[in-house]
This record gives C-alpha cells, sequence and structure tokens, in this order.
C-alpha cells in the first residue's frame, strides 16, 4: 500500500471539511481526502441561507439565536454549545464575506437576511430576519469560496480518495486507510489528527433531500473502532421535500412568505402553531404535515400538501397579517432561483404561478460522532478526549442541535466548529508526535473490500439497500411505536446477516470500481440505520426529531440525556450522559 504523511488529515471535502482544512492549514501540512471532486459535495445543496444575529434588517441579538437553538432542540441542546454557535456565527459570516462569499445585498449594501423557522424576536415571539442568503444557493456559493481559499492555502487535496477506516493505536489515531477511486488500490494516511467531515446519512430513508453519497462512512467508521455515536435517535424530516422525489425545497420559501395548504385549502400551521404558524420549527411542521395525510387532507387525498409562494397568495397573507411588503414573479424567480428551477424540471411546476406538492424528506442527522466544543472525539460518558480525533458538521454531534435543529444553523456549525476544529488541531499537532502505525494497519480494510469483491452469493446490494430505506421510512421515520422499532430493528439484522453472508456484485474489477463501493457504503448504512433504531427504542419519550406515539410527551425527569450507543461485538450498548444546561431551564415549546 502506497504510504503518505500529514499533521491533519481531513475525510470530507464539504463545509465542515473545508472550513476546518483552511485553518488548519495555516499552522500544519493539511490533506483533504474526498470520495467525491470536493465542490459536488453535499454542502452545495444547502439552500436558504446561514443564521447570525448580524440584525441587519430589524433589531436580533446572538442571545436571541442561542435561545431559539436551545428551543428548536427541545432543551436536549449543549448550551454552551449553542452559544458559541450563535456568538461565533457572526464573526464567521464576516469572514466569509472576506473571502469573497457573493451574498445577497440589502438596498444599503449589507447583508440581506430573510426569516427562517424558529428564528424568533425573543421580546415579540415574531419570526426575525436571521438567515444570510445568497439567492437560495448559500451552501452552494460557501462551498465555492471556501474551495477557493484552501486552494490559495495549499491544502493538499486527494479527491476522489474513498477512506474505508480509521487507524487507532493504543486509543490514539494514527491515520486513516483509503481506497483511490481511480486505480482501486489502498493506500494509508499516517496524520498526528484525523478529522472527519463526512457528512450526514440520509440514504438510510427512502425518501429524502440527501445525494447518493451521503452514506454515513465517517459515523460507520468510528463506530466500527469502538467511538460511540451519540443522540443517533434523533433524525431530522424537513418539511418541504419536492413530491414525490424528496429533493429539498428550502424553507426560505415559507421565510419569503410562502404557506402550506391541505386538501381542503387550509392554511393549517395556524391550527398547530399560532404564533408563527409555518415559520415553527421543522419537528413541528413535519409532524403537521403528516397528521394533515394521515386525516385525509393530502391533496385530492394523496400523501401530500401543497407549498404556496405564488404572489396572490402570499399578498394576501402579508395583508392579513398587516405587513406592506409585497413580491412578484420577479422577486420569486431572483430571491428563489434555485427552487424555481427545480420544482420546473422535476415537478413540472412553476411556482411563480402555480403551489408545489410537498412532503417530509429525512434530511439531517442531528447525532454523530460525539465531539466536545472544539471538534475533540469523545469516547464515553465522563467525555474522555481520544487523542487526535476530531469530527465536525453534520457527522459530528457537538451538540449544538440537540434533538431537532434549527434551519440555517447547519451552515453555522460547519463554519463555526470546522473553524474551532482546524485551530485546536493545530495545538495539537504542534505538541504531538505521529503515533506509530500498527503492523498490520489496512489489513483488515483490504479484507472487507476483497470479502466484497469476491462475493458470490444471492443477494444484490441494491435490494438491501432498497429494503433497509423502506423499512427505515416506515418503522423509524416521523412518528415511531415499540412495535414498528422493533420490526425495524429485526430486519435490518437479518439483511446484516445477508449482507455477510449472501452478497454478491457485477464488478469484480478495481478501476472505478462503484458497484463494489456502493456495496460497502451499504455495510455503513445497515450499521447506522441499527444504531438509529436501537437508540430509538430505548428513548421512551416524544422529543424533537423523535416522536413517539406510545411516548407521546417529553420525560424531562427520566430522559433529558444524551444517549451514546457503543459496539459491542455484534451488539449494541447504552449509556447516557448529561445535557449542559447554563442559564435556560426546560419549558414546554410554543410556537
Ligand atoms: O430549507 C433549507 O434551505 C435548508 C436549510 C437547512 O437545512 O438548514
Amino acid at each position: 500500500m502506497e504510504m503518505h504523511k500529514f499533521d491533519v488529515l481531513i475525510v470530507g471535502a464539504g463545509g465542515a471539511g473545508l472550513m476546518a482544512a483552511l485553518h488548519a492549514s495555516k499552522g500544519t501540512n493539511t490533506a483533504v481526502l474526498s470520495k467525491l471532486y470536493p465542490t459536488r459535495s453535499h454542502t452545495g445543496t444547502a439552500l436558504g441561507g446561514i443564521g447570525a444575529a448580524l440584525g441587519n434588517l430589524e433589531e436580533d441579538k446572538w442571545e436571541w439565536h442561542a435561545f431559539d437553538t436551545i428551543k428548536g432542540g427541545d432543551y436536549l441542546t449543549d448550551q454552551d454549545a449553542a452559544e458559541i454557535l450563535a456568538r461565533e456565527a457572526i464573526d464567521a459570516v464576516i469572514e466569509l464575506e472576506h473571502f469573497g462569499l457573493p451574498f445577497d445585498r440589502t438596498e444599503d449594501g449589507k447583508i440581506s437576511q430573510r426569516r427562517f423557522g424558529g428564528h424568533t424576536n425573543n421580546e415579540t415571539g415574531q419570526p426575525v430576519r436571521r438567515a444570510c442568503h445568497a439567492a437560495d444557493r448559500t451552501g452552494h456559493m460557501i462551498l465555492q469560496t471556501l474551495y477557493q481559499q484552501c486552494i490559495k492555502n495549499n491544502v493538499n487535496f486527494f479527491d476522489e480518495y474513498h477512506v474505508i477506516d480509521l487507524i487507532m493505536n493504543d486509543g490514539r489515531v494514527a491515520g486513516v486507510v483509503a481506497i483511490n477511486i481511480d486505480r482501486g488500490d489502498l493506500h494509508i494516511f499516517q496524520g498526528k489528527a484525523v478529522v472527519f467531515a463526512t457528512g450526514g446519512w440520509g440514504k438510510c430513508w427512502e425518501v429524502t433531500s440527501n445525494a447518493h453519497s451521503l452514506t454515513g462512512d465517517g459515523a460507520a467508521i468510528c463506530f466500527r473502532r469502538g467511538i460511540p455515536l451519540e443522540d443517533m435517535e434523533f433524525y431530522q424530516f424537513h418539511p418541504t421535500g419536492l413530491y414525490p422525489t424528496g429533493f429539498l425545497i428550502t424553507e426560505g420559501v415559507r421565510g419569503e412568505g410562502g404557506v402550506l395548504i391541505n386538501g381542503r385549502g387550509e392554511r393549517f400551521m395556524e391550527r398547530y402553531a399560532p404564533k408563527i404558524k409555518d415559520l415553527a420549527s421543522r419537528d413541528v411542521v413535519s409532524r403537521a404535515i403528516y397528521l394533515e395525510l394521515r386525516e385525509g387532507r393530502g391533496i385530492k387525498g394523496k400523501r401530500y400538501v401543497y407549498l404556496d409562494v405564488t404572489p396572490d397568495t402570499v399578498n394576501r397573507y402579508l395583508a392579513e397579517a398587516g405587513e406592506t411588503r409585497r413580491i412578484d414573479v420577479h422577486f420569486i424567480e431572483t430571491k428563489l432561483a434555485e427552487t424555481v428551477d427545480q420544482s420546473r424540471t422535476y415537478a413540472g411546476i412553476d411556482p411563480t404561478r402555480e403551489p408545489m406538492p410537498i412532503q417530509p424528506t429525512a434530511h439531517y442527522a442531528m447525532g454523530g460522532i460525539p465531539t466536545n466544543n472544539d471538534g475533540c472525539g469523545i469516547a464515553d460518558a465522563h467525555n474522555t478526549i481520544i487523542p487526535g480525533l476530531y469530527a465536525a458538521g453534520e457527522c459530528a454531534c457537538v451538540s449544538v442541535h440537540g434533538a431537532n435543529r434549527l434551519g440555517t444553523n447547519s451552515l453555522v456549525d460547519l463554519v463555526v466548529f470546522g473553524r474551532r476544529a482546524g485551530k485546536h488541531a493545530v495545538e495539537f499537532c504542534k505538541q504531538a508526535d505521529f503515533v506509530p502505525l500498527p503492523a498490520d494497519a489496512g489489513k483488515e480494510a483490504e479484507a472487507e473490500i476483497e470479502r466484497i469483491r469476491k462475493a458470490n452469493g444471492k443477494t444484490r446490494p441494491a435490494v438491501l439497500r432498497q429494503k433497509m430505506q423502506q423499512t427505515m421510512m416506515d418503522y423509524v421515520g416521523v412518528f415511531r411505536t415499540e412495535k414498528d422499532m422493533r420490526q425495524a430493528i429485526e430486519t435490518i439484522r437479518e439483511m446484516k446477516e445477508a449482507y455477510r453472508k449472501d452478497l454478491t456484485i457485477d464488478d469484480r474489477g478495481s478501476r472505478f470500481n462503484t458497484d463494489l463501493l456502493e456495496a460497502w457504503e451499504l455495510g455503513c448504512q445497515l450499521d447506522i440505520a441499527e444504531v438509529t433504531a436501537v437508540s430509538a427504542l430505548a428513548r421512551q419519550e416524544s422529543r424533537g426529531g423523535h416522536s413517539r406515539e406510545d411516548f407521546p410527551k417529553r420525560d424531562d425527569v427520566n430522559w433529558l440525556k444524551h444517549t451514546l450507543a457503543c459496539k459491542d461485538g455484534d451488539k449494541i450498548t447504552l449509556d447516557y450522559k448529561p445535557v449542559v444546561i447554563t442559564k435556560y431551564q426546560p419549558k414546554e415549546r410554543v410556537y
């Protein structure tokens, strides 16, 4: 195996990876390994905005942003982390602006801001304009901007290198194993620090806003190496996925005045969140849509409702709310250009003239690799640091999103905590030596790849993948019950058995063998699906994105704690650790 040596290895080239790489490269020899070409990373599909209390259009405070994040997270958010996120968001957005990010502007030249779900003026309870945006292509602009900065700063890129294992020695991080996708050969990268920034795992569900590459590799690799995964039961469904594909339609549509309408023509969110209606937090809106569908109030009895941003509808509701602002077709086509394009292309609907059909779509993992506020990976409920391990962005659990993430906070998370991880890795590398590679480094990963390459059973990965996605959608989705989750766990375990004993693939070659790599990714997805279901079954309450019909209430007495799921042979053991509370005692959430 070819050997490489860098101080800091970043796995993943989305916003978190690039922000970490940029800051790490200011003091270390840094490499980024990505299974994709960097600017194809999933951050590029984040649409509506990045939250920061700049107060450019109306009064706002970072403390309000912090509180909204904690309340949105249904009080499972670690409050010290939320304070860091909200305070440092302001400076991070200005840093992006100075890097050249082309934000939309107000008439007086400031960064433009729009409303988003759960972001409020804490005094009036009304929605506040906090989401800084570049039309509805904010993530795309962040990704391009950070990539350019990384190139300028001489970050070493290994594009289309798929990381398949973490090398550890005596509890310390020593490096990673990767496949060069083009040639199919294995490489060992030795590093003092490894930063996982591999994104989420929406592809465990049938309907998702996530790209095909979102298979949970980083989290699964860490889990297999004995690192716990935190709060995996909390998975977010974004309320507005385009029907039937699940492609993301940004919350920015509702931020600009769009409304949700059921089959009876009612603006149903008035019943579920009387104060901020369509701009309630995502868990609340997704559940409301499901309840409308369940009651037969979908459009023409089907499994979708409408998202209406046509000027007549929006202007009528703006007038009713006493607002003087009005929108027109030009406004929609410029502020929501991507949305218009997607809806026209993938649903054949022109949203400037007719409402879009939407359904909740699997979108974001609140849980992941546990870290402290500097991105350092932690090993247990006592917050013991794993030397050299870092994680940032969606694959990490700081935990800043608690049980439900607020819209725009994923982009904030990846720039704020990506930057923190990168900076901390520099300090770590100053005092750390390279950990020696164990004699068998890379051998286990190589054996697994060869097992898959030669597998000659009867079950194709596509069949297992589809069954897993359907199982997760039906049994570990927006609403959950003990019976359903037990069923899911049983099915996933059967699929894992078939994956181990009865797999087959078609392509036995080396070069660009996506058949083999997708089969390897499926192994990660099955591990993640099982951990999610097991963590969810144990949590006997409803909180944020985890809504149990058999335990419909939040239970702060017994469940105000984070889950840590650990691999123990073929079993999963669960442990718990307390939530960090600074000044906000849990209260009932009212929107
Ligand atoms: O709705 C959106 O634009 C998505 C943003 C997010 O997930 O934060």
